[in-house]
């Protein structure tokens, strides 16, 4: 029987919300179809009207069709609600706006497109969402330069507790994909991510995600084509569980950065990577420190599956700098290698070095078998400062510089 409660009615008489149906808790918003004086139409004021009236005890859906996102959307304090999105949402092209406009989100001096906050939230896309960033203007406009002020990150929690995001598919992100900032108990799962550059210049600094200020974060399904880190774990990151997860072209499985800058701490503790495949990456299995302050306790790596990768296995007290190499705060404890297989792209398995001054301890390997893609030598493992290194079941053979390279470019 229909319900004769909850009679339909228009949210406001404005054209600019005429697409916006709101029917009890429920709001529904459908695409416009055409702009004023011919203009790309923004369809931003009706779904911020639709989180308005109905993201607290309600449910917002978008309906199939072309979203336009022309602004920067910053919902906080969304209460029980679910959100459907059935169609594509893509951010416009105006790079000046959003260089302008994007929300601060204080890490490193980023920002975001999407803030999303509060709690008991759910983001369902069933497959069918589609975040298309237009990415390739910001790949072009920034000419491979990294980290540029304002570039945006598709979509962040901030603040956000008991939070399920699924089914979700993003095409040519603009920055990272997605941010965890701040947030506990986050369920991301299902989730299909491709930003690849069709120009000479390339994608950097679209990682999957990075997790920071937060705590358990539950990440599983997902495909990742980008180029950079594909997860990645930062400072005060605790309890995060990733499983399930094929990243192509990435950093693929980090812990890191960390320990910049160097007065503030960055604790992680407590994280699992189990069933990755890295795919044509970078590293594989990595942890990658500034020699700052904080420290990284209790990491698993198990079942990963590498394939042509640079450095399967790395570790690093001196990311990007080759600065404090041997003199690091932040220690490396108890981190566990199982089961990794597969190939690296030249003739290293695993580069491992510690702070002479603050050595790597509980460091174990158990089943790691790399074989190098060219198959005819065997790979090496090179290892400095490991604390209790004979039995750590390390095959150690030889040691690794101070400030060995993230990337390399040939055998060693
Ligand atoms: C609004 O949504 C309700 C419930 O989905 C539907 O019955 C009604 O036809 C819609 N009204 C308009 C004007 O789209
Ligand atoms: C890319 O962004 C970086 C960081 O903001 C900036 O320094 C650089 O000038 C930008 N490159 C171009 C070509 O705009
Ligand atoms: C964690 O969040 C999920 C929603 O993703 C919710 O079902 C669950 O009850 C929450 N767990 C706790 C302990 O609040
Ligand atoms: C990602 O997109 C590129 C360009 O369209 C395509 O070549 C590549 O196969 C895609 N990756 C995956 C894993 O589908
Ligand atoms: C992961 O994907 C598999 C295969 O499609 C599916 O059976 C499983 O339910 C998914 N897991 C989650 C947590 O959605
Ligand atoms: C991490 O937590 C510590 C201790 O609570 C705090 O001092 C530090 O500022 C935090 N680090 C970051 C990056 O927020
Ligand atoms: C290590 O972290 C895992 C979660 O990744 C947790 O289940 C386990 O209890 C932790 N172990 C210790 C000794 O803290
Ligand atoms: C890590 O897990 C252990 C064991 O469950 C727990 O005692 C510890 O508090 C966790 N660490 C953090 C920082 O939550
Ligand atoms: C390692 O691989 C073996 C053989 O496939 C499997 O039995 C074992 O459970 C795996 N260990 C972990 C920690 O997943
Ligand atoms: C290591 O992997 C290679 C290639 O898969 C295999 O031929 C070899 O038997 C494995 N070695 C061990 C010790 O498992």
């Amino acid at each position: 029987m229909k319900s004769t409660f909850f009679a339909p009615l228009l949210a406001l008489a404005s054209s600019a919300f005429a697409a916006l149906n709101v029917t009890g808790s429920t709001c529904t918003v459908t695409p416009l179809e055409t702009g004023t004086n011919g203009r790309e139409p923004d369809d931003t004021p009706q779904i911020l009207q639709a989180f308005k009236q109905c993201g607290q005890n309600g449910k917002v859906i978008l309906t199939e069709g072309l979203f336009h996102i022309g602004q920067v959307m910053d919902l906080q304090n969304l209460n029980k609600v679910d959100v459907e999105i059935h169609g594509t949402l893509r951010w416009s092209s105006d790079i000046q706006y959003w260089l302008r406009s994007s929300i601060g989100v204080e890490y490193a001096q980023r920002s975001t497109a999407w803030r999303v906050g509060g709690q008991d939230i759910s983001f369902r896309g069933f497959g069918k969402a589609l975040f298309d960033g237009q990415g390739q203007l910001w790949y072009d406009e920034n000419r491979s330069g990294s980290n540029q002020a304002g570039r945006p990150i598709s979509f962040t929690l901030w603040h956000a507790k008991n939070v399920l995001i699924d089914g979700i598919t993003w095409r040519q992100s603009q920055f990272w994909h997605t941010f965890v900032a701040y947030s506990e108990n986050i369920t991301m799962t299902n989730l299909d991510m491709n930003s690849t550059s069709n120009s000479q210049w390339s994608t950097v600094n679209t990682d999957g995600t990075d997790t920071w200020n937060s705590k358990d974060v539950f990440i599983s399904n997902w495909t990742v084509t980008c180029g950079d880190d594909c997860i990645a774990v930062k400072g005060n990151s605790t309890n995060i569980q990733v499983s399930n997860v094929h990243c192509y072209e990435s950093g693929c499985a980090t812990i890191g950065s960390l320990g910049n800058p160097s007065n503030v701490a960055d604790y992680v503790e407590n994280v699992t990577f189990d069933n990755i495949k890295c795919t044509h990456s970078s590293n594989a299995a990595w942890i990658k420190t500034y020699s700052g302050s904080g420290r990284v306790r209790n990491i698993t790596f198990s079942n990963i599956v590498a394939e042509n990768v640079n450095q399967p296995i790395y570790v690093t007290s001196c990311i990007y700098t080759g600065q404090g190499c041997d003199t690091s705060r932040l220690p490396i404890q108890d981190v566990r290698w199982i089961n990794i297989t597969g190939t690296s792209r030249y003739n290293i398995a695993s580069a491992i070095h510690c702070s002479a001054s603050n050595p790597c301890s509980g460091f174990s390997f158990e089943n790691v078998n790399i074989t190098t893609l060219a198959g005819s030598t065997a790979p090496k493992y090179l290892c400095s400062n490991i604390n209790g290194q004979a039995s750590s079941g390390i095959p150690c053979t030889g040691t690794c510089p101070a400030g060995w390279p993230q990337q390399l470019s040939g055998d060693r």
